[in-house]
């Protein structure tokens, strides 16, 4: 499939106009038009399409029992396609556009193939300008995972988007880096004053203490399921985010991971905050370390953390190894796509 490219950083340029024109013509049509978003960048179809959506898990080699989100232009819209509630309209209030994900009892619909025939359905609203203007060129609900092959990190840039998607797709936007760099929160509503977080993003646990009462934690979003657990989102059974080079994280402060990092022998790779590169640089070549930025500064490290997760395993490394993050703020999002990504290696110092 030949793949069309379009550079969109103005959306109010004509060109971006007519491209953007074309893209919701596009997913009209039943075909798939990769977009960014404020997170990262999504492999979208027409929603309402059971066709189209089935060609995402076709383009991505997705198993077919991992549901997708929704993308909206407006909070109201998911009337149509979900049953909402009071607390639906306090997260959105809160938090909407932006990136949130909720998870709502599905009306008809919206087809089983994007739902994965679960009872529910994922809805998101983006505020990323580009993503907003092609969901209302498109006006249909786009149904979009994130446009990586199933198992690789999530693009957060074009290129990565692109070394991905190129021929599986009939268009990629490109529309520069996304802004936080890891997926969206994912919450399901419970009931008017509870709510379960499957998936930890920007929007923090104490975020969603603001606007909600309770706010259960799933068993998934920290550790590893356990045999013949139940999962709540479907997604959180699968190996992701994984390099193909072995990835480690250490459970240590500075010191105890420095002497364990020096007594490794074969080719070393590390993901190391900016303040401790001079102290690694005397025992690990400059090649191999790979910044996450400031240790102080975990926003920039989320954003950072899949880019380098791709570098990284470019390098001919025989092992990886990082820093375990803290659990606190957006920290949490960190240590979960990194503890997936290690498929569960820590390393207690
Ligand atoms: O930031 C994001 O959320 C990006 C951008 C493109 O919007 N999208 C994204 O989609 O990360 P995806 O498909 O890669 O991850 C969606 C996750 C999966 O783990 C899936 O299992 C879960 O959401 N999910 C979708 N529908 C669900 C449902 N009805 N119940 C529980 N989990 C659901
Ligand atoms: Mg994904």
């Amino acid at each position: 499939m030949q793949t069309e490219v379009a550079k969109i950083l103005e959306i109010s340029e004509e060109k971006s106009q007519k491209a953007l024109e074309k893209a919701g013509q596009i997913i009209r049509n039943g075909g798939l038009v990769v977009f960014p978003t404020e997170t990262v960048y999504g492999l979208g179809a027409d929603g309402t399409n059971e066709k189209a959506a089935k060609s995402i898990f076709e383009a991505k080699g997705r198993p077919s029992d991992n549901p997708l989100i929704i993308h909206l232009y407006s909070v109201d819209e998911a009337e149509k396609y979900t049953y909402t509630n009071a607390l639906y309209y306090k997260i959105a209030k809160a938090f909407m556009p932006g990136p949130i994900t909720v998870i709502l009892r599905a009306k008809d619909i919206i087809p089983r193939t994007v739902t994965a025939n679960l009872d529910t359905v994922a809805v998101r609203i983006p505020v990323h300008p580009v993503a907003r203007e092609f969901i209302k060129k498109a006006g249909v609900p786009i149904a979009a995972p994130s446009a990586n092959l199933s198992g690789s990190p999530s693009p957060t840039c074009f290129k990565y988007a692109f070394s991905d998607m190129n021929e599986r797709v009939d268009m990629i936007i490109d529309g520069g880096e996304s802004e936080f760099g890891l997926e969206s929160t994912i919450v399901k509503i419970e009931s008017e004053d509870t709510l379960t977080l499957l998936r930890p993003g920007a929007i923090t646990v104490e975020d969603l203490k603001t606007v909600c009462e309770n706010v259960i934690i799933s068993d998934a979003v920290l550790e590893a399921l356990k045999e013949g657990e139940r999962v709540l989102s479907p997604g959180m059974k699968y190996k992701h985010y994984a390099p193909k080079t072995e990835f480690l994280l250490l459970d240590g402060d500075f010191g105890a991971r420095f002497d364990y990092v020096s007594k490794r022998e074969g080719k070393v790779a590390l993901l190391c905050y900016d303040d401790e590169m001079a102290e690694f640089e005397k025992i690990i070549p400059k090649s191999l370390l790979l910044s996450l930025g400031k240790k102080d500064e975990p926003r920039t490290q989320a954003k950072m953390l899949f880019t380098r997760l791709r570098d990284a395993d470019t390098l001919g490394a025989d092992e990886i190894y990082a820093a375990l993050p803290k659990l606190d703020g957006i920290g949490m999002a960190l240590y979960n796509r990194m503890i997936r990504a290690s498929g569960y290696k820590i390393i207690k110092l």
